[in-house]
């Protein structure tokens, strides 16, 4: 494949319309340097500021990618729509909706404030996402992990590992949400063991995924819980809805409005770099660039949406 495909009239003609799309995202974005890789995880930093990689999956099963679309990186974050579901598919919508809210906070992503009841605002934020890591603690014990590795698995169409020193680096240094999971205790939101809930949900954040597998499980979502790839139904669509609805209104933070109303397609971001975003019925994608701006979401991931939704007219209102 050549370096610049605008360069490369030939490559250009003979690929498929939207091919040609990621890959013009991937040259004219490229430019873009500003944003900076996260470090409050000292492992995170390490990463590399120029990976770029875009894949998009449509919902008969079709993956295209283009650029850095097979390097491993932590799901961070974009873990949280996954193990929403899988709480409430586990222990049901009441239980899941009895300790967790679904109103956007406005808050960043870190923040510590809970809602007037003391639970989390919503299971985008960490709190939230803490909360249902915790229940589903609750109800699994030390097969916890196990069961989220395997549903973020379904999801992507194959089995994922964690990348240990990006968990060690957080466990390390994750006192705020460690804070965040005291809080929530003083609150019975969590009932007992804070750091086995940390345990699981520092692990769940450093599970490794690539853009290509983020775009099937976006589509996923987009599928209504059948994978396009596998075929499998991975979650019912209740909990997919459910999902996509947080991921509407919260996915994005203190962002969320100003993405909803500007992309207008379902997201979530995380801090390794990555952004997830699922359009009903259509499709999924997923980008990595670990540059971040000030909400913690990716810039150029970013761009690549505001592209993706106006060239292909795709704001879902
Ligand atoms: O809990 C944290 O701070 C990280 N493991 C995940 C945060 C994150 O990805 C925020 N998203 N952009």
């Amino acid at each position: 494949k050549p370096q610049s495909p605008l360069a490369s009239a030939a490559w250009t003609r003979s690929k498929p319309p939207l091919l040609r799309f990621l890959n013009d995202c991937l040259t004219e974005f490229s430019a873009e340097t500003s944003g900076a890789v996260a470090d409050y995880i000292p492992e995170l930093s390490k990463a590399d500021p120029a990976y770029f990689g875009i894949s998009l999956a449509t919902l008969d099963g079709h993956v295209y990618e283009v650029g850095d679309s097979r390097v491993p990186f932590t799901i961070q974050s974009m873990s949280k729509p996954f193990v929403f579901a899988l709480a409430l598919d586990m222990l049901g919508a009441a239980r899941v909706e009895s300790a967790i809210g679904v109103e956007p906070s406005g808050d960043p992503f870190n923040s510590i404030r809970l809602n007037a009841e003391n639970h989390p605002f919503n299971p985008m934020v960490n709190a939230g996402a803490i909360a249902c890591t915790g229940l589903i603690q609750e109800s699994k014990g030390e097969a916890a992990f196990e069961e989220i590795r395997k549903a973020l698995g379904r999801f992507a169409g194959r089995e994922l590992d964690v990348d240990e020193a990006v968990y060690t680096s957080e466990s390390q240094t994750g006192d705020r949400n460690r804070a965040i999971a005291y809080l929530l205790r003083t609150n019975a939101v969590i009932k007992d063991n804070v750091a086995a809930v940390l345990d699981v949900y520092f692990r769940q954040c450093a599970v490794l995924v690539t853009a290509r597998d983020i775009a099937v499980m976006a589509a996923t979502l987009a599928n209504r819980g059948v994978n396009p790839v596998t075929g499998e139904q991975v979650m019912t669509p209740y909990a997919i809805s459910r999902t996509l609805s947080v991921m509407t209104s919260s996915g994005m933070y203190d962002y969320a409005g100003e993405w909803i109303y500007r992309i207008g397609i379902p997201a979530k971001s995380g801090v390794g770099g990555g952004i997830l975003a699922a359009l009903p019925a259509r499709l999924g994608l997923g980008s990595y660039s670990p540059r971040l701006d000030k909400h913690g979401n990716s810039v150029r991931g970013i761009k690549v949406c505001e592209a993706l939704s106006s060239h292909y007219d795709l704001h879902m209102l």
